[in-house]
């Protein structure tokens, strides 16, 4: 009798465990960081008080504001051997491949002085982790590009200084346009954590080994990768390239039919969601962010975002998808804003990596100061072969 693997959702989509940090509902789409509405935060806050949010429990006041800033800004270099690391890969590598080199990296240096049940060493560990990938992702394009990296200017904005990193060089002086910086800190906003997401699980089941944070974030970065989870924004962007190849808006209905047609294989990249089954809020406030940025770099004509407008439209309106409660996703619009800003297709997973790493350390750190907490340990249904007795060669 051979073994047949059938595969069970109901019993992987059971809760996995309590949390206080995120709460999503799916039909409602609602998404609240630690009681606050996504709204409210993408428009009132920055980045790093939505950090400190997510990791302590509460908006900072003007002191701890203060504060949490200058401890993320005086950690945002990194070890000067890291440079080494990079000139391992080849030049085209995949700068997802490369950051979850660099951040499986950084435990080397800082494994040996980071005991996971010290609650300051998992605090200084989510202050290195935040503060430092966006040197690791800068650092990561400018290898690609063939280009000097830029060190950090610790009197710039966290989304600022990011800019400067990726965009700057050392023949000229940069100037952060702060449209931009404001779109891509809430863009920051938008991915910072998202309940038990498949990273983020990856993450909580790593770290439960004890291992140290830096090893179970670049565990994350590894599962954050794949084109049904964060590679869904450049996924999303090969797409919409892919229907304006084959002739636009004109032929939206055609790809339409291929995405219904189940023996094709193709899926319309940035909808659908394994809990939302209404609008993302993410989305609208996407959409928003990519109008501001479009109009600001005088693009509001870009084919493509008007090709996603239109995709979105008829989809929302088409049975197949209204059935299915298909609605665009996060990474439905990032692509486009991204892309317009000027970050390159293959470094939008990595940005998206660099937000999300304060929801993953917040989520870790949560599950280990847990005093019940204990390894993870997953089961299965077994549907193999019943119990037999091993024949002799002849008799195989
Ligand atoms: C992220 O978990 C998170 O929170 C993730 C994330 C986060 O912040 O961490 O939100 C980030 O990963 C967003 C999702 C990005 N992925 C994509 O955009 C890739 C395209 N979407 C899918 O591959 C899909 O929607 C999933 C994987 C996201 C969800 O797949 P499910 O669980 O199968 O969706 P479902 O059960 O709602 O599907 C219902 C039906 C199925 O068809 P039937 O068998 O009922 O006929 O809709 C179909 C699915 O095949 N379907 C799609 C589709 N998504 C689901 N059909 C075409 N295009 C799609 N995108």
């Amino acid at each position: 009798q051979t073994g047949k693997f059938t595969y069970d959702p109901g019993f992987l989509s059971t809760a996995s465990c309590n949390s206080t940090i995120t709460y999503i509902d799916g039909d409602k789409g609602e998404l609240l960081y630690r009681g606050y509405p996504i709204e409210q935060l993408a428009v009132n806050c920055d980045f790093l008080d939505t950090c400190h949010l997510l990791l302590y429990g509460d908006l900072p006041n003007a002191d701890q504001r203060t504060d949490f800033h200058g401890r993320v800004t005086n950690h945002t270099m990194v070890n000067e051997q890291m440079q080494f690391f990079l000139r391992g890969f080849r030049r085209d590598a995949h700068p997802m491949a490369i950051l979850t080199g660099l951040v499986g990296a950084l435990s080397a240096f800082y494994h040996d002085s980071t005991d996971i049940n010290n609650p300051q060493h998992r605090d200084i560990a989510a202050i290195r982790l935040i503060a430092k990938m966006p040197t690791l992702v800068a650092m990561a394009y400018k290898y690609t590009v063939g280009q000097p990296y830029m060190y950090p200017q610790n009197d710039l904005s966290y989304a600022g200084n990011f800019m400067r990193m990726m965009f700057a060089t050392p023949c000229e002086t940069y100037k952060v346009n702060p449209v931009i910086e404001r779109a891509l800190d809430r863009i920051f906003i938008l991915h910072a954590d998202h309940e038990q997401n498949a990273s983020t699980s990856t993450v909580r089941l790593c770290g439960s080994s004890g291992t140290n944070p830096f090893a179970a974030i670049a565990a994350g970065v590894a599962c954050l990768w794949g084109p049904s989870h964060g590679g869904a924004n450049e996924a999303c962007l090969n797409m919409l390239g892919d229907i304006q190849k084959m002739g636009g808006v004109a032929k939206v209905g055609e790809f339409m039919n291929q995405v219904k047609d189940k023996n094709s294989g193709v899926k319309l990249m940035g909808f659908g969601h394994r809990v939302y089954k209404n609008y993302d809020p993410r989305a609208k406030l996407m959409r928003e962010t990519c109008h501001e940025v479009l109009g600001e770099l005088g693009l509001q004509n870009d084919p493509l975002f008007k090709l996603a407008m239109e995709l979105e439209k008829i989809a929302l309106e088409d049975d197949y998808f209204v059935a299915r409660k298909l609605y665009p996703n996060v990474d439905f619009y990032s692509g486009i804003v991204q892309r317009a800003i000027g970050i390159p297709v293959p470094l939008f997973t990595a940005i998206f990596a660099l937000a999300r790493t304060v929801g993953w350390i917040a989520q870790l750190n949560e599950m280990i100061a847990d005093p019940e907490y204990k390894i993870g340990r997953p089961r299965q249904l077994f549907v193999g072969a019943a119990p037999r007795d091993v024949p002799p060669l002849s008799a195989r």
